[in-house]
C-alpha cells in the first residue's frame, strides 16, 4: 500500500481524498505470454486526466482487459469528469501525482508493477509555452526524465520475460520536426527541428527516450501525432474555442490570415493507434500518426460555422461566419504540419476510422450536448482567453 499521502479520486463527483489506494492483488504477471497478445496487461498511463489520456483510457477499459493505473497532477488542463463512466470500473486506479516526484514514482511502480507505460503528461498549449515556458521544461523535460529513471529501475527487477515484454510508451507530436512548405510531409525520419518552447520541450523528451533506449536498453517506442480533436478537448484549443465562443456570440479569434495548415485527426482514431502501438509496435521504433487530413484554421473555422448554422442556427438567421474575426498571429507560427503515417499503417493496419467533416459534425453535436463539461472549465478557468502574444521575459 502506498504510504505517502496522494489524493485519489474516482470520479469527478467525488471529493479529492488523501490516503491509501487499495490494489487488487497481484495478477498473474509471469504467466502472461506478453504486450501484444490480446492478454491483460498493467499499464500506467500519465497525464491520463487530460483531452487524449482520458480517450486512451475510456478506450482501454471498453476495450481490453488492460488494467489502468492513471498518474495525473490534475493541472488546470486535467479533468476527472472526463473520466466518470470509467472511475467506478475496477481495473481503473486514480493517483494525483506529478510525474517529477522520484519518490512517489518508486512507490507506484513497486505496488502496482506495470507491465508497461503510456507517457502522455506533459504541458501541451503552444501559446501557454509562450507565456510561461518554465512548467513546459520542468514537465515535458525533466518530468520525462525522472519517468525514465524510474523505468529503468523497475525493469531491473523484473524476471528476463517480463522485461523482454516490457514497454515505455511515449507520445509526442508532429511538431517536433517543424514547419513544412507547401510540399511535402514528415516522416520517422525527418530530422527534428522544433520552433516554440512546447515543441523544443517534446523534442527534447524523445530525445531523451531514444538515448535511454539506446544507453540503457530500455525497451520503448514513440509516436508523433498531428492535431487532435473530438469531445472533451479544453476550450483553449481551437475547434472547443470557437465553438463556445460562436454560441456566445463573440468573435471567433482566427491568427494572421488563417492560412496555417494542420493535419487533423479525431482523438479517438488517436486512441485506438495508440493502444496498437503499445501492444504491437517493434520495440525501439517510432511512429507517425496522422489522420490524412490537412486543412486551413479558416476552413476548419468555416467548417465549424457551417455545421452549426445547420443543426443550431443563430437566432439572427445570419452566419456564425459573420463572427469571425482575423487577430494578430502567433509569434513564429509553424506554417504547416503534414504527417506521413504510411509506417503505422502498413505495419499494424491501422486507419483513421473518421474523416474531417463526419468527426467535426460529431464533435459539434457532442459539445452542444455536454454543456455542463465546458461551463464547470469555464468557471474556474479563463480558458477561452488570448495568450501566447510574446509578453516580455
Ligand atoms: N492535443 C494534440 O493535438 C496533441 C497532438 C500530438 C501529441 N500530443 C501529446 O499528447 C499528450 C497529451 O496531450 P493532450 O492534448 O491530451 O494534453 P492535455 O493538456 O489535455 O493533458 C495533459 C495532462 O497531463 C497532466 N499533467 C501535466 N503536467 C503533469 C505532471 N507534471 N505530472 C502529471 N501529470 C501532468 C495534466 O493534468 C493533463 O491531465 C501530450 O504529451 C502532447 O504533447 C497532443
Amino acid at each position: 500500500m502506498l504510504s505517502t499521502p496522494v489524493a485519489s479520486r474516482r470520479g469527478a463527483e467525488d471529493s479529492v481524498s488523501t490516503g491509501m489506494i487499495p490494489y487488487n492483488a497481484p495478477m498473474q504477471q509471469d504467466t502472461r505470454a506478453g504486450t501484444g497478445n490480446g492478454r491483460a496487461l498493467k499499464i500506467i498511463v500519465t497525464g491520463g486526466a487530460g483531452f487524449i489520456g482520458s480517450a486512451l483510457i475510456r478506450h482501454l477499459i471498453a476495450t481490453t482487459g488492460h488494467e489502468i493505473l492513471n498518474l495525473d497532477k490534475l493541472t488546470y488542463a486535467g479533468n476527472l469528469d472526463s473520466l466518470v463512466m470509467v472511475a467506478g470500473d475496477p481495473r481503473y486506479r486514480f493517483i494525483r501525482g506529478d510525474i517529477g516526484d522520484e519518490g512517489l514514482l518508486r512507490r507506484l511502480f513497486a505496488e502496482f508493477d506495470p507491465d508497461g507505460i503510456i507517457h502522455l503528461a506533459a504541458e501541451s498549449h503552444v501559446d501557454r509555452s509562450i507565456d510561461g515556458p518554465r512548467a513546459f521544461i520542468e514537465t515535458n523535460i525533466l518530468g520525462t526524465f525522472t519517468l525514465l529513471q524510474a523505468a529503468r529501475a523497475h525493469l531491473e527487477t523484473l524476471a528476463e520475460a517480463r522485461r523482454a515484454r516490457f514497454r515505455f510508451h511515449h507520445v509526442s507530436t508532429d511538431e517536433v520536426y517543424g514547419s513544412l512548405g507547401p510540399q511535402g510531409s514528415f516522416t520517422e525520419t525527418t530530422a527534428y527541428d522544433p520552433r516554440s518552447p512546447y515543441s523544443a520541450s517534446k523534442a527534447a523528451s524523445d530525445h531523451l527516450v531514444s538515448a535511454w533506449a539506446h544507453t540503457y536498453g530500455l525497451p520503448i517506442v514513440i509516436t508523433n501525432c498531428s492535431n487532435n480533436y473530438g469531445p472533451y478537448q479544453f476550450p483553449e484549443k481551437l475547434i472547443p474555442l470557437c465553438l463556445i465562443k460562436a454560441l456566445a456570440g463573440e468573435q471567433l479569434p482566427v491568427y494572421g490570415k488563417g492560412e496555417n495548415i494542420r493535419d487533423w485527426l479525431h482523438v479517438e482514431d488517436h486512441a485506438r493507434a495508440l493502444a496498437l502501438v503499445f501492444e504491437s509496435g517493434r520495440r525501439g521504433e517510432t511512429y507517425n500518426i496522422g489522420g490524412n487530413a490537412e486543412r486551413r484554421n479558416i476552413d476548419v473555422v468555416t467548417g465549424l460555422c457551417d455545421v452549426l448554422d445547420r443543426i443550431r442556427p443563430r437566432d439572427d438567421g445570419a452566419s456564425y461566419r459573420e463572427q469571425i474575426s482575423f487577430v494578430a498571429d502567433r509569434p513564429g507560427h509553424d506554417l504547416r504540419y503534414a504527417i506521413d503515417s504510411a509506417k503505422i499503417r502498413r505495419e499494424l493496419g491501422w486507419t483513421p476510422r473518421e474523416s474531417f467533416e463526419t468527426g467535426l459534425a460529431a464533435t459539434v453535436a457532442w459539445y452542444l450536448d455536454h454543456p455542463e463539461w465546458w461551463r464547470a472549465i469555464l468557471a474556474r478557468d479563463a480558458a477561452t482567453a488570448r495568450r501566447g502574444l510574446k509578453e516580455p521575459a
